[in-house]
């Protein structure tokens, strides 16, 4: 497996394999079973699998939590290198921060997402966060040149957000999707959820079993601008009933619900389709 740090060296490596199908498997490290999933999938239709491990300071706001982002801690680098290498991966690149932005990341140019699918959810939550989102992963894209980049259906609002900007640019890169993977309790795979303690754990399932609930009750004909009301907890952000492909609020079949949650030190998203 070879693992590089420098721009140079993975465009060099790209030239080197520009014949061979090359899917891109975009991390901010603190690698687990999720990430594990992730590039099942793309083992399947390509011919190289290359992980970035990048945690990106431009899609955090001041007051959130990157310094202490579980990829930041000593020696996590080596173990999600460790475990890139035993899933079989062609290469990794895990540039240091000075590498992706020489000038800092006060004044550099930046991606604006499409208004309509930004202004909702974690795009409304999060101010900023998915500009920071989109400008590095152009970066990594432009560098790497993929042919195929795998997301998880978690982070949704996300890879909604990226289809569209590879479409508005007009970028040859497919951008595919792959279901969320959850623990035994409900709970989704998270790099976060090693913020949780174990009663923090017991209390993250609900999340889960929140949007099952509501999902069988919208099933049976209830309106779903009324159930995510009634179901509402106090920790969660927001609890919503949206259109899978526009965003828009929606109240009919098909849907999806989407929750953000807060559990100590976590931010939790999680959603499910109803249909
Ligand atoms: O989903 C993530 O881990 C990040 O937002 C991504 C896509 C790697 C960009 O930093």
């Amino acid at each position: 497996m070879k693992v590089f740090s420098k721009i140079s060296e993975v465009t060099e490596w790209r030239k080197l394999t520009n014949q061979q199908t090359v899917s891109l498997i975009p991390t901010m490290g603190a690698l687990h079973q999720g990430h594990g999933f992730l590039i099942e999938e793309a083992k399947k239709n390509s011919d190289l699998i290359i992980v970035y491990i990048f945690p990106n300071p431009l899609q955090f706001s001041k007051n959130e939590d990157f310094d202490e982002y579980p990829s930041l801690l000593p020696g996590a680098l080596e173990k999600d290198i460790e475990f890139c290498r035993k899933q079989g991966i062609d290469a990794v690149f895990a540039p240091k921060v000075e590498e992706i932005y020489p000038n800092g990341i006060k004044k550099i140019t930046t991606v604006e997402p499409n208004p309509q699918l930004l202004n909702c959810l974690c795009g409304k939550a999060r101010p900023g966060h998915f500009q920071g989102v989109l400008t590095v992963l152009l970066k990594f894209f432009n560098f790497i040149q993929p042919n195929k980049a795998f997301f998880g259906e978690k982070d949704y609002q996300q890879f909604l957000l990226v289809k569209q900007m590879i479409y508005d640019f007009n970028l040859h890169i497919e951008i595919l999707p792959v279901k969320i993977r959850r623990e035994s309790s409900g709970l989704a795979l998270s790099s976060r959820n090693k913020y949780l303690s174990d009663e923090q754990k017991i209390q993250s399932a609900e999340i889960h079993q929140t949007l099952e609930e509501a999902k069988s009750l919208i099933l049976q004909g209830k309106p779903a601008s009324k159930i995510v009301k009634e179901l509402n907890k106090d920790y969660f952000e927001y609890f919503e009933a949206r259109d899978s492909e526009t965003l828009e609020k929606k109240d009919k079949l098909p849907l999806r619900l989407f929750i953000a949650a807060r559990i100590g030190k976590a931010r939790l998203i999680d959603n499910i389709v109803v249909e």
